[in-house]
């Protein structure tokens, strides 16, 4: 895979403190990147030192192969960003304000302003004041115009705060459409696994400027013990074959605790031993359980 953003072992220090230890981490096209921490953590600098809007004391951020220290303009170029809330104005529509933007850019055209409000979803209300909108249309009337001079770097630092649950879901859909559909790089900044959950595809876990871990969230669920729930003809006996794997919910119905890898051998073991397996479901983990198992604890807190 392409990595679209390369940040290499990045420091940071205001005045005698240091933010930022050796922060690194890459994302490639189409994925979604959940850069998560406490507050306090180093997030926001980070990604302020990704946009070249603060110095790097050492290390790089490469974004689409030019350095954001040496080649600012071009790294920069195809970049769509949103640092803290959005900049809009509350008094005009949400046209008047992506009119706005476009204004800033040559070459933006009529229909590139209906693509992306379209793509936001915001066609039944963009003529109205943004004054008028909820924080999550606001939020997306932002992401609108930070899509018009059509990037393939989408920056979000928590842009999920203050959103109530529908405009969670409503900003989760439009992120995954715009790494599935347009191929984008996406970074989100959040100090709340539990959001990103069904969100991102790889996570970045930051603490005291000090990255702590790095996996793709297949990766993490897969290596997570997780429940599948049987439904057999019996249960006599499973215990015997699964030990404290396996918890016997009554005569016909059991739960097993394995690796993903290892549903299969169980699957064999019971069906060469003349049991019938009907149903198998898996109890999808999510990102907070595979996180807590695979640390122990809860790293955000
Ligand atoms: N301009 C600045 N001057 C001094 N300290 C700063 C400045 N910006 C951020 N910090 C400090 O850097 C640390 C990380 O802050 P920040 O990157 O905003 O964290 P996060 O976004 O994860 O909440 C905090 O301790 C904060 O007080
Ligand atoms: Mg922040």
């Amino acid at each position: 895979m392409k990595n679209i953003i390369e940040v290499k072992k990045i420091n940071k220090s205001f005045g005698n403190k240091q933010i930022l230890h050796d922060v690194s981490f890459n994302i490639g096209e189409g994925e979604i990147l959940g850069f998560i921490g406490p507050n306090g953590a180093g997030k926001t600098t980070t990604i302020k030192l990704i946009l070249g809007l603060q110095s790097i004391d050492s290390g790089e951020v490469i974004i689409n192969g030019y350095n954001v220290k040496t080649d600012f303009e071009k790294a920069i170029e195809k970049v769509g960003a949103i640092v803290e809330s959005p900049d809009l104005y509350m008094y005009l529509s949400g046209k008047q304000n992506l009119k706005l933007i476009a204004n800033m850019y040559k070459d933006i055209t009529n229909e590139d302003i209906d693509k992306v409000i379209k793509q936001v979803g915001l066609e039944n209300r963009i003529n109205d004041k943004v004054s008028k909108y909820s924080l999550g249309m606001r939020q997306r009337l932002g992401i609108a115009a930070s899509l018009i001079h059509k990037p393939n770097v989408l920056i979000l630092d928590e842009p999920t705060n203050g959103l109530d649950p529908e405009g969670i879901k409503e900003m989760r859909e439009l992120l995954i459409k715009l790494a599935k559909e347009e191929k984008m790089a996406i970074l989100i900044s959040s100090h709340n696994l539990a959001e990103l959950d069904n969100l991102v595809t790889n996570t970045c876990i930051i603490k005291n400027g000090e990255i702590l871990s790095s996996s793709s969230v297949k990766e993490l669920k897969k290596m997570s013990r997780t429940t599948f729930k049987l439904e057999v003809d019996k249960t006599d006996g499973v215990d015997k074959i699964f030990k404290d794997k396996v918890k016997i919910i009554d005569n016909d119905s059991l739960e097993l605790m394995v690796e993903k890898d290892e549903i299969t051998e169980c699957i064999e073991k019971l069906i060469k031993k003349d049991y019938k397996v009907y149903q198998v479901v898996m109890e999808e983990l999510s990102l907070e359980d595979a996180f807590m198992i695979k640390t122990g604890g809860n790293v955000i807190e």
